[in-house]
């Protein structure tokens, strides 16, 4: 098992420079049923986690495991098709393992998708909504431990969490922001830990993305979320059962929704 520290980066780093003759500018990481997101890279050069040394593989459906590296309207990207969770067992360090590499391949915009739980009614399942700011609450923080001064910050300021830039650009695009509250999982929330989120100030319930926004601002990375609001969280119909499958089958039919968004941004990024 590889500790996911620097020296196992520094491996992995230099198997994928060898691999990919370009440097990304943009990273975009799909979560569960987005996928097929990544047909919108053009050029690609395709990498499979089992290949790449210390990478870790995904056990979450939904989740290929495949490494994408191409261009989008002309920017060079790499596309993660796929994460792994804190959920699946794996800890901090690995959860963030392919933000790190991510940060030390050069990329400058980091773009994480996921599913998330509507916690504000005035969401529909299937919108896509700009995460403005996070609540972690999963206990745990993947900067803990002793800090190696090369490779991020000790104490990042998170104040801009989500680059002001992007998210003028999602409202230029017409999508709603919210906030979105990291749960450990995998069980879905009570619709009493829904209401506390709703206390606290979220819209979106999740299972992942904030350890690697976190990571990658420590790394000085740009940072946008985009939530696939898939279900309205637990509670909120009092008659509905959430399911992992209905999760995936509604985000699957907003996938193309959240390409249009991603090429709308990278056409953006690209006039900057
Ligand atoms: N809660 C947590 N994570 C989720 C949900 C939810 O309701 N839907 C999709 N991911």
């Amino acid at each position: 098992m590889p500790n996911y520290d620097y020296h196992d980066a520094l491996e992995t780093l230099n198997y994928m420079k060898r691999i990919i003759p370009f440097t990304p500018k943009t990273a975009i990481v799909a979560g569960s049923g987005l996928a097929d997101v990544a047909d919108m890279v053009e050029g690609a050069i395709t990498l499979y986690a089992h290949m790449i040394p210390n990478w870790p593989g995904s056990t979450a459906p939904g989740h290929s495991g495949r490494i994408i590296a191409g261009t989008i309207h002309g920017r060079p990207v790499i596309f993660l098709q796929g994460r792994v969770h804190f959920y699946e067992g794996y800890d901090m360090k690995a959860v963030t393992f392919p933000t790190r590499i991510i940060g030390m391949l050069g990329v400058k915009e980091y773009i994480a998708t996921n599913a998330s739980g509507a916690i504000n009614t005035s969401y529909t399942p299937g919108e896509i909504v700009a995460i403005r700011d996070h609540i972690n609450l999963m206990g745990a923080n993947p900067l803990t431990g002793r800090n190696n001064d090369d490779w991020n910050e000790r104490f990042p300021d998170m104040t801009h969490a989500y680059d002001p830039g992007m998210l003028k650009i999602f409202d230029g695009l017409g999508l709603k922001q919210g906030i979105y509250a990291a749960m450990h999982g995998p069980s879905f929330e009570t619709p009493a830990e829904v209401n506390m989120l709703r206390i606290l100030g979220a819209d979106l319930v999740g299972m992942s993305t904030v350890p690697e926004v976190i990571t990658a601002n420590a790394m000085g990375m740009r940072v946008a979320g985009l939530s696939c609001a898939a279900n309205m969280a637990a509670g909120v119909d009092p008659d509905h059962t959430l399911t992992g499958q209905e999760v995936l089958e509604v985000v699957s039919k907003s996938a193309l929704k959240m390409a249009g968004i991603i090429t709308a941004l990278i056409d953006r990024l690209n006039q900057e």
